[in-house]
């Protein structure tokens, strides 16, 4: 199972670190919407759910988190927790995010805007859309 996990360049000196991603080039698609989680309950587990078509990266940049990935056919965990580690999750990746450390904050880069249409929030119709 194909899993891309990035690791970004820091510009680091003696103030110390910044990480700048940009479209189409740290970034492998053009970036329309960012959004964030923090405050996360202990022990709850977040996403749940695939996508038609979007694609997105995951940076945890701040605290810990764990990813499952699922093709349908394999699964994998990812654990993020470096603030300049970035999880492509492609179209098509049942996502699920759990294991949030105390003050973790979660920043997603999407590829387009939010459409509740573009969910797959059910197992089993997550498996027959994609003909496993
Ligand atoms: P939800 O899909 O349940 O989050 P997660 O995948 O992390 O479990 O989204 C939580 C709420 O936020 C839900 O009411 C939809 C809304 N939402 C937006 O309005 N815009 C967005 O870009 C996202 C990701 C969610």
């Amino acid at each position: 199972m194909q899993v891309t996990k990035y690791v970004f360049q820091p510009h680091g000196d003696e103030r110390g670190q910044l990480v700048a991603l940009e479209e189409y080039k740290e970034v492998p698609f053009k970036i329309k919407r960012v959004y964030y989680m923090y405050d996360m309950s202990p022990g709850i587990v977040r996403g749940r759910h695939a996508h038609k078509n979007l694609q997105q990266i995951l940076i945890c940049i701040h605290g810990s988190c764990k990813i499952l990935l699922d093709n349908g056919n394999e699964k994998e965990v990812v654990l993020l927790e470096k603030p300049y580690e970035g999880l492509y999750v492609t179209n098509s990746m049942w996502h699920e995010m759990y294991d949030f450390s105390k003050d973790t904050v979660l920043m997603v880069l999407a590829s387009d805007i939010y459409d509740e249409n573009d969910y797959i929030r059910n197992y089993s119709e997550f498996l027959k859309f994609y003909g496993k």
